[in-house]
């Protein structure tokens, strides 16, 4: 499938250049992790807590929040909010793996978790510091460092999802 019929919010990138970077992240992410054969929305974003929700759902949902809040404010940039978004989890793909149909975590992701994995990526792809940082910050890591309004944006709508799921159990 498509990424750009997967994630219909990466069309709203302005900058084409970076919008083919997203791109080509998430088509590498999901070729490494070896998720070509398997159907992406039966990854789950978490393994931290039971969930019928799926990496692309959460990806969308957290994408979507953040460029409504990034619409009330005059002092972001919606692209990097948006690309950032997109991009949090996306080494998700090679922190998890699966076996007998099962997602688990993988040796690669006991080692290196995904908002470190992800930064890697966005290196990979020569996209802006600011998008690995975003990644990079968007969960616990980010503690460690100041982060830019769109990484505060994109860390706090990750954990709006991810506390109103684990609310549910
Ligand atoms: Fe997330």
């Amino acid at each position: 499938m498509k990424i750009e019929e997967l994630f219909p919010e990466v069309n709203e990138i302005k900058d084409s250049v970076l919008r083919e970077k997203v791109i080509r992240v998430w088509e590498y992410a999901i070729q490494k992790g070896g998720w070509e054969d398997f159907p992406l929305d039966k990854i789950p974003f978490t393994l931290l807590i039971p969930t019928k929700r799926n990496l692309v759902e959460h990806t969308r949902t957290v994408t979507r929040m953040a460029m409504a809040v990034a619409r009330e404010r005059d002092d972001v940039n919606m692209d990097f909010v948006i690309a950032g978004a997109l991009l949090h989890d996306v080494a998700k793909l090679l922190e998890f793996t699966h076996n007998d149909g099962k997602v688990v975590k993988s040796e690669y992701g006991k080692r290196i978790r995904h908002p470190v994995g992800g930064a890697m990526l966005a290196e990979k792809f020569n996209l802006p510091y600011e998008i690995a940082h975003i990644i990079a910050a968007h969960s616990k890591e980010g503690e460690f460092v100041t982060r830019i309004p769109e990484a505060v944006i994109v860390h706090h709508c990750d954990f709006i999802d991810f506390h109103i799921e684990k609310g549910k159990i």
